[in-house]
């Protein structure tokens, strides 16, 4: 018997990066630069925080809006890291950041209206907009921009039905750290058109050269106006522990919480409070993490830039590199599928992050040194040849 699907499935797309997971399963000698997440493990205090817990029988759900003992450790770090002054009845505890982007969407958003996306942007927007028949409409970016949302630009794409600005910073794909000052410029944007900005800081701690990350939250008349979205899984590499936030306005939360009620009911109960220990207690390791990314990440910019076909500008955040491909004269699908096939290295085609990321490809350098180090020669012992 066929079942017949419901219509939503359509909304989600093959992606590359799962043919190529594929292809690497079969041939372990390839060396991904694809991946997503840390590779360093979670802070040995924060593992054994959390073994602790479990031992002592914290294996129960927690309450809808997340464990008060996390958001009271919260409400600090949001005060001294990011100038965002709330209380914990503004913070909700969600299964990663990505439950708190579908919450803040389903709250904010009703169908048809539209909501606006960086483009190239972070993969799981369209869809989360898309399954709740909302329509994503694009911010190009461009690399003359470095990547930063051009405000003429976002001025274009509002219409009368856009209801959410998604701002990601430090992004994913590209690195690009927004300023104070288009940071400054969107908010004025926002409020001359009575938008919701749903701020995805996810890589908020993975900063480089002495930039700054700002939250748009904390800027003169925002508070009520921005959902803020953080995650422990990128700044303390505790990605399995599905541990993220949004802070907003009371009535925000309250509503995102009881779409709660009905999605996860709770995050996980000894995750939230390993998450504390890792507030806590684990700057030293995170200071570690950011030194060896920015090594890799100098590293891995100076390669690129001595391949032929590549030419790559310094990310400021994150842990991607987003090179310049357009000499090659090909798709950033196509190349990608050579290197993956000739070079044995995987990488994503700026496609998949969205349409104007065509000519670009996305290399995570959230793998060791060494690594990265024999997938650059690879990819230009392979290329070299395609240029003489
Ligand atoms: C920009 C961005 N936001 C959010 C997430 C979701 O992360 P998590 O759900 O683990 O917090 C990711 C994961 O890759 C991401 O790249």
């Amino acid at each position: 018997m066929k079942l017949n699907l419901a219509r939503r499935d359509k909304v989600i797309e093959k992606t590359k990066i799962e043919e190529s997971l594929k292809i690497i399963e079969q041939n372990p000698d390839i060396i991904s630069l694809g991946a997503g997440e840390p590779d360093f493990p979670a802070p040995k205090n924060v593992v054994k925080s959390a073994e602790k817990f479990l031992e002592k029988g914290y294996t129960h759900y927690s309450p809808p809006q997340g464990r008060h003992e996390l958001r009271e450790a919260l409400v600090k770090k949001l005060k001294k890291e990011n100038k965002i002054d709330v209380d914990p009845e503004n913070i909700i505890i969600t299964c990663g950041s990505k439950e708190a982007i579908l919450l803040s969407v389903l709250t904010t958003v009703n169908p048809k209206e539209e909501v606006l996306i960086q483009n190239p942007g972070y993969v799981a927007y369209r869809p989360i907009v898309e399954m709740l028949d909302a329509i994503p409409k694009y911010i190009p970016l461009r690399e003359e921009d470095k990547f930063e949302i051009h405000p003429e630009i976002l001025k274009k794409t509002i219409t009368k039905k856009t209801k959410l600005l998604i701002l990601n910073t430090p992004s994913n794909p590209t690195g690009t750290v927004l300023s104070k000052k288009t940071l400054e410029e969107i908010a004025d944007i926002a409020i001359q058109n009575n938008l919701t900005i749903m701020a995805d800081e996810a890589y908020e701690k993975l900063i480089y050269d002495n930039e700054k990350h700002i939250s748009i939250a904390s800027l003169n008349g925002m508070e009520d106006r921005v959902i803020t979205v953080q995650s422990f899984s990128k700044s303390y590499a505790m990605c399995g522990f599905r541990i993220g936030y949004a802070v907003a306005n009371e009535r925000v939360i309250k509503e995102m919480t009881e779409f709660k009620l009905c999605t996860t009911l709770a995050a996980p109960t000894f995750g939230q409070l390993a998450a504390i220990e890792a507030l806590k207690h684990s700057s030293d390791y995170v200071k570690k993490m950011i030194k060896e990314y920015d090594r890799r990440r100098n590293m891995m910019v100076m390669r690129l830039n001595e391949i032929p076909g590549f030419s790559c500008t310094t990310p400021k955040g994150a842990f991607y590199t987003f090179p310049n491909i357009k000499e090659f004269k090909i798709s950033s699908d196509k190349l990608s599928d050579l290197l993956l096939k000739k070079s044995k290295v995987m990488t994503i085609p700026g496609t998949e992050f969205g349409k104007y990321g065509e000519g670009y490809l996305r290399l995570s350098y959230a793998t060791a040194y060494k690594k990265i180090e024999t997938a650059l020669n690879r990819i230009e012992g392979y290329v070299t040849k395609l240029f003489k």
